[in-house]
């Protein structure tokens, strides 16, 4: 087996969408799904193109309520390519009797072929190959090459290339109920022989798109003139190609697209940069190979040498492939956020969610550059913050739970549980942890990058602005002498309200309140970092007082953290007076109780009864802060947490959370990983299969789960292979799985390359010689040393006392 290799074989109409979300290809600018380039959305098949950030917001009465929603549009389909013998009927799957069919998805050099052989009602036997790719280093291009052979007939083949407009946003059940039709003013020209272009225009945020398609048909490897017609609808062209082919002949159609928007840079407007590329563009093979150069070249940025089992390696590659798909070098020079849904369907309607909290650490120490451009998606909607905060009666900046094309506020109000059929008053916008996220980002990336310009120029003022809408969102109480949060939802999205209290929201979060005294911390610290100039300037735009600092300080030491016996640490205030759910019974009736929000609704009560969670909140503060870190934290805060109640409060969260996010199986894996070795590598497996496995049972087809994918690289990076940045340091604490065999990364650490190889509980870094570079700090264990370029540095953290044995030397 090679772990490069991905694929399916028959055709399976009830598995299609999974195979179509999982053979996406894309670039970071736009992606296709990968479906069967005859087919249309017919329930089986799902053709989807989306372009990164190409929102559009449209109105439906739903439940008796207006509601408009904005969502990552389904461009028109530059795949159609169909086919017929003579004057026989279109191509159709079902129609054949199908001798060979797979798909093998080429993660090494993003490229996907699909086989294909039947026999036809007039006995016919057909072969046909079909390659494709979106190109990695032309990011408006794509091209699908389709071969054919007449095994034992001969005749004229008739192909039909050509884009289709008649697209709509129909790809989740759940929303059908919503308006999808986003494209409007479909127009179509023939602009020279083999040259087609379709422009639409989304119809509310007016984004112009151009797709032009260009052919060349190939008899025995020369190319041929064809018999061609065109099919110009306004919403669909299409040119129907027909060839003379002998029997046991090769015919072979190239066809290259362009995709280009009017949100492009560098670009007049987008009919003439489609067709202009498109025209100028290189053949099919020449273009196949300059993009598997561009994937060569990011496989080594991300390079992970890694020797486990070929199953899991298989998903380790294709959650990078992935991964790299939806945020890409090309993703640097947009205005594109993390959606949570990757670019590869239309769940959540391509919004950006708290999920780069997952992504960012893996970019940080791999590709700085592109978390940068992330967090300058998040700073260029700070004004939008800023007025939400300000409408809501806050200062500083809250915000949006779901974002999209501006950084207004994109949760839905109202949301289906397709159990029961009912719409539901939805409340999860209260999860204004998103702000800490966005400040827990953009220090992290400041730390592993050095990145002092975009602290100065961006970070600071988000983190400030943050950190000053939560302390605005605080309110002292005096019996308590501590500092509240009321009114809030967080992590875990089943508690929205207290059972019988009118208003949503639940009080104290511990995950919301702690993680606002690191804020607060932390907002100080930022200030500190930065030279005086910059820290004048900001404090004389921001108008911060003294005063606002002072109650800065005084919130990260008086932040109020509920607790419930024997050091547990309550998700919220009350959430111990909970009812406790039957878990046994609640499995034994329904087997999978993944989404027992839904199945409680559908049985007319209510998860906020339950002391029931349906992903790590608590337990978020394990994985986002070392044990360290929380210790400090809770103890300025006058709450001692000894070490020995970490596992009591993992164990008490793990049994009562049902696992509804794959988000949740990543925080496990790392939460258990250095106590309970055998269940975090079951919550790890859990992980790598979210979607190859569609563990949600459907959810896979209606997009990946791209923090999960990105989580599974950052636990082999930061929590097995233990490689973290905390403090202005390189931080190294391996404990990697043996079975996993060594691993060997190359990881950027503040504008340096840097090789790391771990195994087991040994480490070995090393720094890449050069006159400019500058010595690095890296501690492991109770030692820290400090390596010049080129040097080499041994650790073990094997001895009983657990203490680093450190060797440095010169290479
Ligand atoms: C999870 C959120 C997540 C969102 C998008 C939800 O199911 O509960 O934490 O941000 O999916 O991935």
């Amino acid at each position: 087996m090679n772990p490069w290799l991905f694929g399916f074989r028959d055709f399976e109409p009830g598995d299609e969408g999974r195979r179509e979300a999982l053979c996406t290809l894309g670039n970071g600018y736009f992606a296709t799904r990968g479906a069967a380039p005859e087919s249309r959305a017919d329930g089986a098949h799902y053709p989807g193109t989306y372009v990164a950030s190409c929102y559009n917001r449209l109105t439906t009465t739903v439940a008796g309520h207006e509601v408009e929603n904005e969502s990552l549009v389904n461009m028109p389909n530059w795949l159609l390519l169909t086919f017929r013998i003579d004057d026989g009927p279109w191509f159709d799957l079902a129609q054949v009797e199908v001798l060979h069919h797979d798909q093998e998805l080429d993660l090494e050099r993003g490229i996907l072929v699909r086989r294909l052989r039947f026999r036809d009602r007039q006995a016919r036997t057909t072969r046909v190959v079909q390659r494709r790719f979106v190109h990695m280093s032309r990011p408006h291009l794509a091209g699908l090459e389709t071969t054919l052979v007449a095994e034992d007939w001969s005749g004229t083949i008739t192909f039909r290339s050509g884009i289709d407009g008649r697209v709509t946003n129909c790809g989740v059940a759940r929303y059908r109920d919503l308006e999808g039709h986003h494209l409007v003013d479909h127009q179509t020209f023939e602009v020279a022989p083999n040259i087609t272009v379709l422009h639409a225009r989304t119809s509310q945020s007016h984004i112009r798109v151009a797709e032009a398609a260009r052919f060349r048909a190939f008899a025995g490897g020369e190319l041929v003139d064809v018999d061609q017609s065109l099919d110009r609808q306004d919403d669909l062209i299409a040119h129907d190609l027909a060839l003379a082919v002998a029997q046991q002949a090769e015919v072979r159609v190239e066809k290259i697209v362009s995709l280009h928007t009017s949100l492009d840079r560098a670009s007049t407007e987008p009919v003439a940069e489609a067709v202009n590329e498109v025209r100028d563009a290189a053949g099919f093979d020449e273009l196949a190979r300059s993009h598997s150069l561009a994937w060569a070249r990011l496989h080594h940025r991300f390079h992970y040498g890694l020797s486990m089992s070929d199953g899991a390696q298989e998903a380790v590659h294709l959650h990078l492939f992935h991964l790299l798909q939806t945020i890409s070098p090309n993703t640097a020079d947009l205005d594109a956020g993390v959606p949570a849904r990757g670019l590869h369907g239309e769940a959540y309607r391509g919004h950006v969610f708290w999920d780069e909290l997952f992504v960012l650490p893996t970019l940080n120490l791999r590709m700085p550059q592109l978390a940068r451009a992330l967090l300058t998606y998040r700073y260029r909607r700070l004004p939008q913050a800023r007025k939400a905060a300000h409408d809501a009666g806050f200062s500083g900046a809250m915000f949006p739970w779901q974002s999209g094309s501006n950084g207004r506020e994109e949760s839905q109000h109202l949301h289906l549980n397709p159990r029961s059929g009912n719409w539901l008053p939805d409340h999860t916008h209260l999860q204004r942890h998103i702000g800490i996220a966005i400040a827990y980002n953009a220090w992290h990336y400041y730390q592993a990058s050095g990145d002092e310009e975009f602290l100065s120029d961006f970070g600071a003022e988000m983190i400030l602005e943050i950190a000053r809408f939560f302390s605005s969102l605080t309110h002292y109480d005096r019996s308590r002498d501590r500092y509240t949060i009321r009114g809030v939802v967080g992590p875990d999205e089943y508690h929205t309200a207290y059972p019988g209290r009118d208003r949503p929201g639940i009080d104290n979060n511990a995950y919301t309140n702690v993680m606002t005294a690191w804020l607060c911390r932390t907002a100080v610290h930022v200030l500190r970092e930065l030279p005086d100039q910059r820290r004048g300037e900001l404090i004389d735009d921001l108008e911060i007082r003294h005063a606002e600092i002072d109650r800065w300080k005084r919130i990260s030491q008086r932040m109020f953290v509920p607790f419930h016996g024997n050091g547990i640490i309550s998700q919220f205030d009350g959430y111990d007076r909970l009812a406790e759910l039957d878990w046994d019974a609640y499995r034994q009736r329904y087997g999978d109780i993944q989404r027992l929000d839904r199945i409680l609704e559908a049985e007319n009560d209510d998860p906020n009864r339950y002391q029931a969670s349906k992903q790590a909140d608590v337990l978020m503060l394990f994985y986002l802060l070392s044990a360290e870190e929380l210790e400090d934290i809770l103890g300025k805060l006058g709450y001692p947490m000894p070490p020995e109640t970490i596992p009591r409060n993992i164990e008490y969260y793990q049994q009562r959370t049902s696992h509804g996010s794959t988000l949740s199986a990543v925080v496990h894996a790392w939460v258990l990983a250095r106590s309970r070795r055998h269940q975090a590598m079951e919550f790890f497996d859990r992980v790598l299969a979210s979607d190859l496995h569609d563990t949600q049972h459907g959810t896979t087809s209606e997009g990946i789960h791209l923090a999960a994918m990105a989580g599974s690289i950052d636990l082999l990076q930061r929590c097995f292979a233990g490689i973290e940045v905390r403090d202005g340091e390189l931080h190294l604490n391996p404990l990697w799985p043996t079975e996993l065999g060594p691993l060997e990364l190359s990881i950027h650490y503040q504008g340096q390359p840097v090789t790391i190889k771990v195994t087991g509980r040994t480490a070995t870094i090393r720094t890449t010689p050069g006159k400019k570079r500058l010595p690095i700090t890296c501690t492991c264990g109770s030692r820290t040393v400090c390596l010049g370029p080129g040097e080499t540095a041994r650790f073990s953290l094997e001895r009983p006392t657990g203490g680093a044995d450190p060797t440095t030397f010169a290479p």
